[in-house]
C-alpha cells in the first residue's frame, strides 16, 4: 500500500507508548518465483534481479525521515534450503549470507529491529504459484511434504545463527492458510522448541491460521478458529506473541481501493489476547490512497496504540524491487510502494 495522504512517518508517530515496534515489511527476498504458465523459474534465482532483500540507502532514509524502528525482512524457504536437499539444517550459504548482511545492517549498523520472515504460507518445495502451491509442512497425507520435525530442525539452525543478536525477532511463518489449525499449532510449537533449544531468548512471532487474518481469528473463516488453539503453545520464556495481518478493504485482501472494514473487526482477537495474557503484532496492513482510507488508517493505529495487547506493526510494503508496482490497492500501476524514491507507473510520486 502507499499512504500518500498519511505517510509512514505520520503513522509512526505514537500517541501513547504501548506500541514499541513500528515499521515496514521489506518484501523482495521471496520475489521472482511466481509464474502463471506453470514453468518454474527463479529458483534459486539471481540476486539483485529476481530477488533482493533491502536497499541500505533506502533503509537509512526510512529510519531518518519516518522514525521507524522495525523491518520485517522476507526470505524464501526454497532458496534458504534448496528442495534438492530439503528443509532442514543445510542452508544455501550464498543466500544466507545475503540475507544475513541485510539483517546485520539493520540490527547492528542501524541498531533497529528485524523480524525474520519465512514467506512461505506454511508450504515448502514448490513456490511457483504461491500462496497456493507447495506441500503443507507437516501434512502426513502428502508424501512430498516436509515434516514438522524438518521445520524444527530448520529453526534450530536459524536460531543458532542469530541467537546472540538481541535485535532479531523470529517470525515463524507468513500466512498459513487452508490447513488444519491443529497443524499450525503443532508447527508453531516445533519452531518454538527448536529456537529455544539453542538458548535463543528473543521474541518469537507465531502466526494465526486463515492468512493470519485478525477478523477471522475467533471464527476461523472455514478453518478451525485460531482462538481454539494458539493459547496452547508453550514457550518456556513466555516470549512468544501472535502474528496477525489485517487489511481494511472489503475482503481483507489488501487488493480493494476502499477501506470498508472497520478496525473493530479486531475486537475478537483483542479480547482473546487479553483473556490469555498474550501480546500480538500486526505485520501486514494497508489501505488505498483516498481520504476514507487515510482516516481509517489513523483510527487503526489509534486502536492499536490504545490496547496494550498490541505491541507493534509493520505496514505492507517496501523493498528494492517493487519498481513501478504497488503492493496495494486496486491499481498495481499507479500507486507505487513505500520504498523511498520509488515512482508510480504513471510517473507520480511513489
Ligand atoms: C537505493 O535507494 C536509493 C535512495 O532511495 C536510490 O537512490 C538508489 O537508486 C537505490 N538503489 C537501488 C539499487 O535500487
Ligand atoms: C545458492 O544461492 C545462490 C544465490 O541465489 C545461487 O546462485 C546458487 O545456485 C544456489 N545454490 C543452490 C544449490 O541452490
Ligand atoms: C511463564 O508463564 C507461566 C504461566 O503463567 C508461569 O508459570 C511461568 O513461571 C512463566 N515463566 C517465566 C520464565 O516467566
Ligand atoms: C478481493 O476483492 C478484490 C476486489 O476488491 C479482488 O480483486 C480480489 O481478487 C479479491 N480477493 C480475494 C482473495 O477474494
Ligand atoms: C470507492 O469509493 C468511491 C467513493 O465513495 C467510489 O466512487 C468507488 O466506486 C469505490 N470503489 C470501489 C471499488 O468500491
Amino acid at each position: 500500500m502507499k499512504f500518500s495522504l498519511i505517510s509512514l512517518a505520520a503513522l509512526a508517530t505514537p500517541t501513547l507508548a504501548k506500541v514499541f515496534y513500528a515499521g515496514v515489511a521489506e518484501s523482495g527476498g521471496e520475489f521472482g518465483v511466481w509464474t502463471d504458465n506453470g514453468v518454474g523459474r527463479g529458483l534459486p534465482g539471481r540476486f539483485g534481479s529476481d530477488y533482493a532483500f533491502i536497499n541500505k540507502t533506502a533503509i537509512d532514509v526510512m529510519i531518518k525521515d519516518d522514525k521507524i524502528n522495525l523491518f520485517r525482512i522476507a526470505f524464501l524457504l526454497e532458496r534458504m534450503c534448496p528442495p534438492s536437499i530439503g528443509l532442514g539444517e543445510v542452508f544455501n550459504e550464498t543466500y544466507f549470507d545475503l540475507f544475513y548482511d541485510a539483517v546485520q545492517y539493520v540490527t547492528v549498523r542501524k541498531r533497529r529491529y528485524v523480524i525474520l520472515d519465512p514467506h512461505n504460507y506454511m508450504r515448502y518445495n514448490d513456490p511457483f504459484a504461491q500462496p497456493y502451491s507447495g506441500s503443507i509442512i507437516g501434512d502426513a497425507s502428502d508424501p512430498n511434504s516436509a515434516t514438522t520435525q524438518d521445520f524444527k530442525i530448520f529453526f534450530t539452525e536459524l536460531a543458532k545463527r542469530f541467537r546472540h543478536n538481541t535485535r532479531v525477532i523470529f517470525g515463524i511463518m507468513n500466512e498459513p492458510h487452508d490447513m488444519p489449525t491443529s497443524l499450525v499449532l503443532k508447527n508453531n510449537q516445533a519452531a518454538i522448541d527448536g529456537i529455544r533449544s539453542t538458548g535463543a531468548k528473543q521474541m518469537i512471532l507465531a502466526p494465526a491460521n486463515a492468512w493470519s487474518g485478525g477478523h477471522a481469528f475467533t471464527t476461523g473463516n472455514g478453518n478451525e478458529p485460531s482462538s481454539d488453539y494458539l493459547h496452547l503453545m508453550r514457550d518456556p520464556l513466555n516470549n512468544t506473541a501472535i502474528e496477525i495481518h489485517e487489511y481494511l478493504d472489503d475482503n481483507y485482501s489488501g487488493s480493494g481501493a476502499n477501506c470498508t472494514q472497520p478496525v473493530t473487526r479486531l475486537d475478537g482477537v483483542t479480547n482473546w489476547l487479553k483473556q490469555h495474557g498474550m501480546k500480538a503484532m500486526i505485520t501486514e496492513f494497508g489501505g488505498g490512497v483516498n481520504p476514507g482510507c487515510a482516516q481509517a488508517l489513523k483510527d487503526y493505529i489509534n486502536y492499536l496504540e490504545d490496547k496494550e495487547v498490541w505491541i507493534g506493526w509493520t505496514a505492507w510494503a517496501a523493498g528494492p524491487l517493487w519498481g513501478h508496482w504497488s503492493p496495494c490497492c486496486q491499481s498495481g500501476q499507479t500507486l507505487g510502494s513505500f520504498e523511498p524514491g520509488s515512482r508510480a507507473g504513471d510517473g507520480g510520486p511513489g
